[in-house]
């Protein structure tokens, strides 16, 4: 006879917990179902927080320092709540070769953030990936979602200066 594992009940009654439970119960909960787990939280929420963590590391029956470890480790994985606009730069190689470098610096400069950081008003972050799929543009960033590429500096920060004008 197998014994069902009791599994932690929801953080809050906010519905979207019950999309990131759907999720961990269509993979039966199992432990390399861990990054989609993550995933569904971000979907739902735009962030991991320690409450999401922890009720992931309960119901898949894992450390929390495995948990902990796995969402700081991938960069997509945001700690904190997303600003109103979001800016990857991808750093794979072909971007790298092509200067991806440079627009990380030119937005701390210009905006005051690093990757996984938002701005004080919330109205940018900045994140980077390992490959968005757009390297003949290199070097690429995704703008809300929006693919671009080829981009210096400045044209980078001036465009971003637009979306949040907008
Ligand atoms: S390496 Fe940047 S899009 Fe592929």
């Amino acid at each position: 006879m197998t014994m069902q594992r009791a599994r932690p009940s929801l953080p809050s009654d906010d519905k979207r917990w019950k999309i990131v439970n759907a999720t961990m119960r269509r993979t039966g909960y199992a432990e390399h179902a861990l990054i989609e787990a993550l995933h569904s939280v971000q979907d739902a929420f735009g962030f991991l927080d320690e409450d999401a963590m922890i009720f992931v590391a309960d119901s898949l029956d894992l450390p929390l320092s495995k948990v902990f470890g796995v969402a700081t480790f991938y960069h997509l994985f945001m700690l904190k709540p997303q600003g109103r606009h979001s800016c990857v730069v991808c750093t794979g190689t072909a971007c790298y070769i092509q200067g991806a470098g440079a627009l990380i610096e030119g937005l701390e400069q210009r905006f005051g953030v690093n990757p996984g950081e938002t701005t004080e008003d919330g109205a940018l972050s900045v994140m980077t990936a390992r490959c968005v799929g757009a390297c003949g543009l290199a070097p690429a960033v995704v703008i809300d979602r929006q693919v671009s590429g080829k981009l210096d500096s400045n044209a980078l920060n001036a465009k971003l200066e637009q979306e949040i004008a907008q």
